[in-house]
């Protein structure tokens, strides 16, 4: 199952095209099954509808705990460091973690959820939260976490999309020198959710919290009341596992969903390829588990393969820039896998905070969520990877549930922002604007994926009609990805970004549209256009134009009532960088805005901004240029 060298890869690679169905036959029979499938694949890219391991019931978490209890109950599954250095971590051996999924699985019964409801998970980055997913996942609830860094008004619109039943949170939550009152959100949130029942609420500050009769519990009194037995639910390979919630070209965030039999197989597959992961590494991902990076990469598919996974709580740069590789030799971390963001920030800060520690235990180093620079590639190959590791930068989408393309180490060939190679199992191509393969190598196009995997999203929960328009209708079965990619001579692709109105601010998918829909709730506002531009840390920041209904005497109060305002309705991931009040946009006689027009101003480049003249008001395209704080005069 695990390839070792190039020509495996080649035999794997070449099997999962020919034979896809007896490639991932002999994958997913090393699983244990309650009852196997029937049938591998049954798909269509049409409607779509796909089908993995049709009639195979199971439950992922006896793939996760109940299998590596009964061979290796000692060995750690999660270790966790706190956001405080000197606090006390924790350890917790596959055991012990099943105990507490077990219990906590008994809560949630307790609590009235059963197999198919809903629960909304929105905590901090706490062993708790892993906990609370997989007793989710044992007893057939589905979960949605919510990234706990979104505003009130967005989980309350994400809980009321799923009618989640119950929340777990918690009272509040440390970031670096912040103290965050998660409570307090969740309250404001779920006032606006008739459908809630219960929350349920994790202690981890000891912040002073109002509990609601009938409504709160703590978590703790809860655990105090059950017993560590649960039976797994049994659960159809097409079940809901889990919906995530994430940004589209247009307002409304989309549920993604993935179901319990082709999400176990491939995050588990691609985990021990793209990591090499080894009996007795420790493997830390930095993500948040409130993303994809984290359900698939710190949850899942590390503990599939009985792996030892470090969470950890805090930020990269508190108490200082070197927090990441303190916990790197603290816990002797093999693989370390975290985001362009994070290393262009810490890149920033110099070598001295990387040099005083070793980072020798390091064997393989990973990036996700955007393109890599070239200067953070070599940075991060350089200085952390000691050009010894393989660095691997992997390409994939919240939809498409795990890893596609990247390099597997010591493997495939590495090339300086590629992502290189697909995975055995993924068949990408290149398409032009008109859906005709670009065939030949070093091109550029759109890139799709002709066959299904696994993990490929089956729908968009309460909205399969949109799920269809989004990823399948642009291209004829081909499942379109909203990215534009290039290969080289060798076949390896380099992801150049998205060709939608998704912007990717440090990692973060976001659509301009929500952006928009935020910052149009103030009320002075009368129309506003946001823009992605290129900014040194962030990969993308964001630039909003913004038409105001009156004067305003100061720019800057008004600029900081936008942001409270798109802080208020998102979260702070989507405040503006630049915010420029214009007396129009730019627009066609038609109506429609020319962001291409927005987005080269916003870079600064006003060369080849091509003819304006039919604008149906080209005098405000001098005015944007001439205000703009990007271009240089
Ligand atoms: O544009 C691509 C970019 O992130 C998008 C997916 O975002 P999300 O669903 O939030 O998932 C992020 C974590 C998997 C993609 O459409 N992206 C992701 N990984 C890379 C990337 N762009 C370039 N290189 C990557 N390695």
């Amino acid at each position: 199952m695990r390839i070792r060298n190039w020509d495996e890869y080649q035999e794997s690679y070449k099997l999962s095209v020919e034979q896809p169905e007896k490639f991932w036959d002999n994958i997913a029979k090393t699983f244990k099954w309650k009852k196997p499938y029937d049938k591998v694949l049954d798909w269509n890219f049409e409607k779509p509808d796909v089908k993995w391991f049709e009639n195979g019931k199971l439950n992922i978490t006896e793939n996760c705990l109940d299998r590596h209890v009964e061979t290796q109950p000692d060995k750690t599954a999660i270790i966790w460091e706190p956001n405080d250095p000197n606090d006390e971590g924790i350890k917790w051996t596959y055991r012990e973690l099943h105990e507490q999924v077990c219990k906590f699985a008994n809560v949630l019964k307790n609590n009235n959820v059963k197999k198919g409801d809903r629960v909304c998970l929105y905590m901090p980055m706490v062993p708790q939260l892993a906990v609370a997913v997989l007793a989710c996942a044992r007893i057939g609830a589905i979960h949605s976490v919510v990234f706990a860094g979104f505003s009130a008004q967005s989980l309350a619109d994400r809980i009321n999309d799923a009618k989640c039943k119950v929340v777990v949170t918690s009272d509040g939550a440390f970031r670096g020198q912040k103290e965050i009152p998660i409570k307090d959100i969740v309250d404001e949130g779920v006032s606006k959710c008739e459908c809630v029942e219960k929350v349920i609420v994790y202690k981890r500050t000891e912040q002073f919290i109002r509990l609601e009769n009938d409504r709160d519990v703590w978590w703790h009194d809860e655990m105090e009341k059950v017993d560590a037995d649960c039976p797994a639910e049994e659960m159809d390979s097409e079940d809901m596992l889990f919906i995530l919630y994430t940004s589209g070209s247009t307002g409304k965030p989309k549920g993604v969903v993935h179901t319990c039999g082709g999400y176990m197989v491939y995050t588990y597959y691609s985990f021990v390829n793209v990591f090499q992961y080894e009996e007795n590494d420790v493997y830390w991902c930095t993500a948040d588990i409130g993303w994809i990076t984290g359900h698939s990469y710190i949850v899942y598919g590390p503990l599939l393969a009985g792996a030892t996974t470090l969470m950890f709580e805090g930020v990269p740069t508190w108490p200082d820039a070197g927090r990441f590789w303190d916990i790197c030799d603290k816990y002797q971390v093999n693989q370390f896998y975290t985001a362009p963001t994070a290393i262009r920030s810490l890149m920033s800060k110099g070598l001295e905070p990387v040099a005083r520690y070793s980072l020798n235990s390091l064997k393989v180093i990973g990036s996700v969520g955007e393109p890599i620079n070239e200067e953070a590639w070599r940075w991060y190959n350089t200085y952390i990877g000691k050009e010894k590791c393989p660095l691997v930068d992997t390409w994939w989408q919240t939809e498409t549930g795990g890893i596609l393309i990247s390099p597997i180490p010591d493997v495939t060939e590495l090339r300086p922002t590629y992502a290189t190679y697909p995975l055995p199992g993924v068949q990408p191509v290149l398409l032009d604007k008109d859906g005709n393969e670009i065939k030949e190598n070093n091109v550029e196009g759109l890139l799709c994926m002709k066959y299904p995997w696994p993990s490929i999203l089956r729908t968009l929960y309460g909205d399969h009609e949109r799920c269809r328009t989004v990823y399948f209708s642009t291209f004829k079965n081909h499942y379109f990805t909203g990215d534009g990619a290039r290969r080289d001579a060798k076949g390896r692709y380099r992801i150049i970004g998205r060709v939608d109105d998704v912007i990717n601010v440090s990692g973060h998918r976001m659509g301009t549209a929500e952006v928009e829909n935020a910052i149009n709730e103030h009320p002075w506002v009368v129309e506003s256009a946001v823009v992605g531009f290129p900014h040194d840390i962030k990969g993308q920041g964001i630039y909003a134009y913004i038409i105001c209904d009156r004067h305003v005497h100061s720019e800057q109060a008004f600029k900081d009532e936008i942001n409270e305002t798109v802080r208020k309705e998102i979260g702070p991931i989507a405040k503006p960088d630049i915010i420029q009040v214009v007396s129009g946009l730019p627009k066609t006689r038609s109506g429609k805005i020319m962001r291409r027009i927005l987005r080269k101003v916003a870079s600064g480049d006003i060369s080849n901004l091509g003819d304006t003249s039919t604008l149906l008001n080209p005098d405000v395209v001098e005015e944007i240029i001439e205000n703009s704080p990007m271009v240089k005069k």
